[in-house]
C-alpha cells in the first residue's frame, strides 16, 4: 500500500478578490520528497504556496496535509498540522536579535519534535556566530537561514520555501544547496518554489512548472535531460 502523501493537492482553485489566479492545480507530494516548482513571474507559484496556507483570498478544490483535509481550515490549524511557510520576503524582525527571532514561534504539537536551538546551531554555526546580532545587521544570506531555521524549530515537517535563493551571492546559494541536501538526509518534506533553475535543478526529486495558475509538465529528476528543451520553452533557461 503506497504511504500516505504529506502533501495531496486536488483540482485547487485560488482568488485575490475577483482575480483568479490558480485554475485547478493538481500536486502530489510524497514524505521526504523535495519538490521544485517552477514557472515564469506571475504564473502563480506563489498564490499555489499561499493557497497551501490558507493565505490568499478565498480558495477551493482539495489540498491534504499527511491525509487531513484542510480546504475549510484557517492558517493557523493549517500550520499545526506541521506546514512551515517561509514567504519571500522572510519576515525577519530587525529590532530583534538573531536569537530572538529564532526563539520567537512557538513549538508545534505535530508529534515530531522541533529542532532545538543547539541543534540548529550545530546545522548552522553562522547563526550560532552571530546570535547577538540585530537582525537587520545580518547578510541577505544570514536572513534567509535564519527564515528557515525558525520554521525548523517549531517542529514543521512540510517546508514550503519560495525563493531562497533569490537576490543571493553565488557563495550563498551554495550554503543554501547544501541546507537543502541537509533537510532531505533528515526526511524533511520540501516544497521549493524557485527561479534560479540552476539551483534547482541538482536538489529536487521531482519537478513541476506551472504557467497562468495551472501545472503544465511535471516529471522526475532522472527526466530532467530529456524535458530541457520543453524547460527552455517554457522558462527560458
Ligand atoms: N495580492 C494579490 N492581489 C491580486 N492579484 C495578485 C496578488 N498576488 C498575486 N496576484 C496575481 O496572481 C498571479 C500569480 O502571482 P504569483 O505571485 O503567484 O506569481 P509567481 O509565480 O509567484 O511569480 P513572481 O514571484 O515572479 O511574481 C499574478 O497574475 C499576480 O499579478
Ligand atoms: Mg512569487
Amino acid at each position: 500500500m503506497a504511504a500516505t502523501p504529506a502533501l495531496e493537492i486536488r483540482n485547487l482553485e485560488a482568488w485575490y478578490g475577483e482575480s483568479h489566479v490558480l485554475h485547478g492545480v493538481d500536486m502530489v507530494v510524497q514524505p521526504g520528497e523535495v519538490v521544485t516548482l517552477l514557472g515564469r513571474n506571475g504564473a502563480g507559484r506563489t498564490s499555489t504556496l499561499r493557497a497551501i496556507m490558507g493565505l490568499t483570498g478565498s480558495r477551493k478544490g482539495s489540498v491534504k496535509i499527511n491525509g487531513v483535509e484542510t480546504i475549510h481550515l484557517p492558517t493557523h490549524r493549517i500550520a499545526h498540522l506541521g506546514v512551515g511557510y517561509c514567504p519571500e520576503e522572510r519576515g525577519i524582525f530587525s529590532s530583534l536579535s538573531c536569537e530572538e527571532n529564532l526563539l520567537l514561534p512557538p513549538v508545534l504539537k505535530t508529534g515530531q519534535a522541533g529542532m532545538s536551538v543547539q541543534e540548529i546551531y550545530a546545522m548552522f554555526p553562522n547563526l550560532a556566530e552571530r546570535k547577538n546580532s540585530q537582525g537587520t545587521r545580518l547578510s541577505g544570506g544570514e536572513q534567509q537561514m535564519l527564515a528557515v531555521a525558525r520554521i525548523l524549530r517549531t517542529g514543521a515537517n512540510l517546508l514550503l520555501l519560495d525563493e531562497i535563493s533569490e537576490g543571493l551571492a553565488p557563495v550563498i546559494v551554495q550554503a543554501l544547496a547544501r541546507m537543502i541536501t541537509m533537510l532531505r538526509q533528515k526526511g524533511y518534506t520540501v516544497v521549493m518554489v524557485e527561479q534560479n533553475f540552476r539551483f534547482a535543478a541538482p536538489l529536487a526529486d521531482r519537478f513541476y512548472v506551472m504557467e497562468h495558475g495551472r501545472i503544465v509538465e511535471q516529471f522526475g529528476a532522472a527526466e530532467l535531460e530529456a524535458k530541457m528543451p520543453v524547460l527552455n520553452q517554457l522558462l527560458g533557461v
